[in-house]
């Protein structure tokens, strides 16, 4: 048997802790070397753990032989050190360190382990590449920044289960391995050894759990639950990520965001300190998409987009009279006192709303003399120029700048362009948060490349009263009891007032599109529970991660999870996805198609 290392070495204080309060006592710390320096036979060694650093002293006066033993020490090294606090000496404190009055004189050091010189320098100011640092994440997460991200995570949800619990939510787990649970991305797939050319779907969230637990009685329910969605990454999206999920029954819209309101209030204060002011204001998703082409408008800053298309209807710009003729919008943004822009901004501008499908953008400079600098200006009558000038409240020095298509597409690609123009022109106050429900959502949008309706929330969420009549005969028009937190431009949270009545649920497939013979195949569970006696409920999930992320005012969701995925939704920290060897592959049915080299 070896011995233990530590022997009877116990810590008897964090890096963090040490002020001249503690001054002439012995103590004990253990960490990592963040940095070495050798000062004229005495060595300083920065010595960090979850908390912070303190110094600590190796001085040849005190304990040669301890001073000898330092030499070997290199960044990274697991140490523990028994010694006395001391003053630091005159013009040696550091008032940036909490510690920073005081180092600790080693007599016992004890080498714990010894490590590799690291890939990269354990810094916040790291200059590697996110390539290598994921590739080395538990390095990567030795950072204080990557600290701090997980402590505030960690606050983050003991602050939400404690409002929860008090709220009288039960915490209730739901499968991982289940059926395909419909959130409009693809499903990870898990093959099933017992049942042959069986899968199962991890769930892209616990909806219908929920469900079925508000149908069982549960009457109030939470998770911090993993999702799994298979679609395409970006900054804000992971293929796992958490939710924070809630359901509650016999309850309107109402309850939700008063429940909502209160645990994202109790979380800025007890994470940030920062005071909420609920209610959160609340915008339709109509009006919204009118004045910010967005349904998650950033309210941060105004640069509102304007419809123009009543008055160039008839004028002899035919780009505009056309699309509007053709069922097409006009709506333009002014770009207040940016008449400065030069051709190549106003081309980059042009190239960034094309992204969004722009076919062009037009555009008029208003000169100091109030004259007109564009393209398109000489195709407008007096009345129209003078329609155009109030609408748009255009002044010297102005741009502005049109888009004319397909309403989703101008409001895209002007909604976006109103982003990016935001932070160009640093209209955005960073210490702000601005919280907004978006509501009365359209039920469903048609699908032009699966020729059929999708849900735009999720299939059972319930119609609102007022637009049933439209159900069977023009479901784009009915809108849906959903609503979502939006925060600073981000969706932070979804949910809805769901069917509780298996008819409407039946007429709510139909209206999908989707055949008896499916429905009643995907989701005759459902249905049947519906019939068993279900409460009205309803209910909301916030993405976790995208809340801590603005409450880091990092730029990535990655930043405050663990361990993520690439954007290639891969591991590189242990190379996974991997291929699966024969034997398994036999084990679970499965044959893998021969891929052509790339
Ligand atoms: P929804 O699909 O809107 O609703 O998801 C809820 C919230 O989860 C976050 N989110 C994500 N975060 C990171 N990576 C992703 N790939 C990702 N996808 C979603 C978003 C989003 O607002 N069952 C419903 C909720 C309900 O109706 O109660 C649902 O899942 O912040
Ligand atoms: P054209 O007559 O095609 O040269 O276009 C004149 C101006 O109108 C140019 O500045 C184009 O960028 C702009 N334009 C063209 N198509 C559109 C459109 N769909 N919406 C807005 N502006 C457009």
């Amino acid at each position: 048997m070896t011995a233990d290392i530590l022997g009877t070495l116990r810590r008897s204080h964090h890096c963090q802790e040490l002020t001249a309060k503690a001054i002439g006592q012995e103590v004990v710390l253990m960490g990592w070397v963040q940095r070495r320096r050798d000062h004229g036979g005495v060595i300083f060694v920065d010595l960090r753990d979850r908390e912070g650093l303190t110094q600590v002293v190796f001085n040849p006066a005190v304990s040669p032989e301890v001073h000898d033993k330092a030499q070997v020490l290199r960044n990274e090294f697991v140490i523990a050190v028994r010694g006395k606090v001391d003053h630091r000496p005159e013009g040696m404190t550091n008032p940036q360190l909490f510690t920073g009055e005081i180092e600790v004189l080693v007599t016992e050091l004890k080498i714990l382990n010894a490590a590799q010189t690291p890939p990269f320098m354990i810094e916040d100011q790291v200059d590697a590449s996110e390539t290598i640092r994921l590739k080395h994440r538990h390095l990567d997460l030795r950072r204080s920044a990557l600290q701090k991200n997980l402590i505030l995570r960690h606050k983050a949800t003991a602050s939400i289960r404690s409002f929860l619990n008090a709220s009288g939510f039960l915490d209730i787990e739901t499968p991982v391995l289940t059926r395909s649970t419909p959130e409009g991305a693809r499903d990870y797939l898990v093959p099933s050894r017992v049942n042959p050319g069986n899968f199962f779907a991890l769930p892209q969230s616990p909806q219908i759990f929920k469900q079925l637990l508000m149908i069982a009685g549960f009457d109030r329910y939470y998770q911090i639950v993993k999702c799994f969605r298979d679609e395409d990454l970006r900054a804000d999206r992971q293929p796992e990520f958490t939710q924070v999920d809630i359901e509650m029954s016999f309850v309107g819209e109402e309850d939700v965001m008063a429940i909502s309101e209160g645990l994202i209030t109790a979380l800025f204060k007890d994470t940030l300190g920062v005071d909420l002011t609920p209610p959160f204001e609340r915008l339709t998703y109509a009006e919204a998409i009118q004045r910010f082409g967005l349904d998650k408008p950033d309210l941060r800053f105004g640069l509102e987009l304007k419809e123009i298309s009543d008055i160039v209807a008839q004028s002899d710009f035919k780009v505009f009279a056309n699309v509007v003729k053709n069922d097409g919008i006009v709506k333009a943004l002014n770009a207040k006192g940016c008449s400065h822009f030069s051709r190549k901004e106003i081309d980059d501008l042009t190239e960034y709303v094309a992204v969004y499908r722009a076919k062009g953008m037009a555009w008029i400079k208003v000169k100091e003399d109030g004259t007109w600098q564009s393209p398109i200006a000489k195709f407008f009558s007096d009345a129209e120029k003078r329609a155009l000038a109030e609408r748009l409240d255009m002044a010297p020095g102005d741009i502005i700048f049109f888009v004319a298509d397909q309403p989703k597409i101008v409001n895209e690609s002007l909604g976006h362009l109103r982003n990016h123009l935001g932070r160009k022109l640093k209209l955005i106050d960073n210490q702000a948060f601005r919280f907004v429900w978006i509501t009365h959502f359209p039920m469903m949008e048609y699908d032009e490349n699966e020729k059929r309706y999708e849900a735009l929330h999720h299939p059972f969420t319930a119609p609102l009263d007022e637009d049933l009549q439209d159900l069977a005969t023009q479901p784009d028009k009915v809108r849906s009891r959903a609503y979502d937190m939006v925060l600073n431009g981000t969706e932070i949270g979804g949910g809805s007032i769901r069917i509780h009545q298996p008819e409407m649920q039946q007429a709510v497939f139909k209206a999908l599109g989707l055949p008896e013979a499916e429905y009643q195949e995907k989701f005759g569970f459902l249905l049947s529970a519906l019939e068993s006696g279900a409460p009205p409920h309803g209910g909301i999930a916030f993405g976790l991660d995208r809340i801590l992320s603005m409450l880091c005012g990092s730029e990535s969701i990655r930043d405050v999870i663990a361990f993520p995925k690439t954007q290639r939704a891969a591991c590189l920290l242990t190379n996974a996805p991997s291929e699966a060897g024969k034997a398994q592959l036999d084990e679970l049915h499965l044959r893998v198609r021969q891929l052509n080299a790339t």
